[in-house]
């Protein structure tokens, strides 16, 4: 169906859209799959580089599926989360050895494929076939938000039902390839996340958003940050009045601060017997009968930017030395201070002096 949405997006299309992009206007499944793989996981100034890489590397599914893995790691490098790229080589061999290197060309088929989801299904489909499947991702969400006026949150049941509906009405049918690389041209150069240009925009007169004024508070989404939540039990391993303490490494929070000996859980486990025999007996050796567990403190909380943590802090009395121990220093309780401990153990100490 086409809308005033449609007509205006082709004619801004056609007379104001220049984004040169190396994927642009491909018809190629291969190349166009790769380009999207890529894009899923970087900016389109970042992606354009790496895409270039795998197309000269590769210039065809069955070259990228004779690959070594390790060959295609190195191509992948710096775009990170390898389980991608993994996917990636995956799929380029299952294409060979199951469709003898033809891309599935239709969206269900397309949908199959590992690594490949509704979005970057609709996006072969439309670009390669011409097939009628609109793309719905951040950028699309954003555009219809803005130029329909919707506040239902981006990131619930409800939103994603409204926002299909609104992608599938405003979609041109027989320009699908044509229509869903202007719509992400104009997400991405127009009405942009910050700084959208409104002024010069071909929409102004029909954006609901800008007649509201609403337009810098669209799209809404209901989960500002989705937090990562992590569960830390400190063990406070005490031997001769002195705690058992260890510099933390890097590639995580915190890097280079001290820490107690710590045991990092995805939820927040009972300290019954059984956790106890599998920390103390099974990860580090300790007899359980040479043990004392003499405090088990309350829950404290700590916000950071992308991540909730919660810790726990339980006092474990030894009667020797274990073997098992990794790096670390004894402290006594008095010279715990002249060391650099993260906040909230900071807290729990402050707690313990008072
Ligand atoms: N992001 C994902 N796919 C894209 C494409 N084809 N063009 C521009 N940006 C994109």
């Amino acid at each position: 169906m086409n809308t005033i949405f449609t007509d205006l997006l082709l004619k801004w299309d056609k007379k104001s859209n220049h984004r040169p992009m190396p994927w642009k206007g491909e018809k190629d499944p291969y190349k166009i799959w790769l380009s999207e793989i890529i894009l899923q996981q970087t900016r389109v100034e970042q992606g354009w580089s790496y895409y270039e890489k795998f197309i000269s590397t590769y210039p065809n599914i069955h070259l990228l599926a004779k690959a070594k893995e390790n060959e295609v790691f190195k191509l992948w490098e710096g775009l990170g989360y390898y389980n991608r790229c993994r996917n990636l080589l995956f799929t380029a061999k299952h294409i060979v050895t199951t469709f003898n290197g033809i891309f599935p060309s239709n969206y269900e088929d397309l949908l199959k494929l590992k690594g490949v989801g509704p979005y970057t299904a609709a996006a072969i489909a439309s670009f390669a076939f011409n097939l009628p499947h609109a793309v719905v991702d951040g950028n699309v969400f954003r555009v219809f938000a803005r130029y329909y006026g919707i506040h239902t949150p981006t990131d619930t049941k409800e939103g994603l039902t409204i926002f299909n509906k609104i992608a599938s009405e405003n979609l041109a049918f027989k320009k699908a390839g044509i229509y869903n690389q202007a719509l992400m041209d104009f997400g991405a150069t127009v009405c942009k996340p910050m700084s959208p240009l409104c002024g010069d925009c071909v929409m102004q007169n029909t954006c609901a958003a800008f007649a509201q004024k609403t337009v810098g508070q669209l799209p809404i989404k209901e989960k500002v940050i989705q937090k990562k939540k992590r569960y830390f039990d400190y063990f406070l391993f005490k031997l001769n009045g002195k705690f058992w303490i260890q510099k933390r490494g890097p590639g995580d929070i915190w890097a280079g601060l001290y820490q107690f000996y710590l045991v990092e859980n995805d939820k927040l486990v009972i300290a019954d017997n059984a956790y106890f025999q599998q920390v103390l007996k099974d990860q580090l050796l300790i007899d359980l009968k040479e043990v004392k567990i003499t405090n088990e403190s309350k829950i404290y909380q700590q916000q950071l930017t992308h991540q909730l943590l919660t810790f726990r802090f339980l006092t474990i009395e030894l009667k020797k030395m274990p073997k098992t121990f990794e790096k670390g220093e004894w402290v006594s309780i008095k010279n715990l201070e002249k060391f650099a401990f993260p906040k909230t153990i900071n807290s729990f100490l402050t707690d313990q002096n008072n």
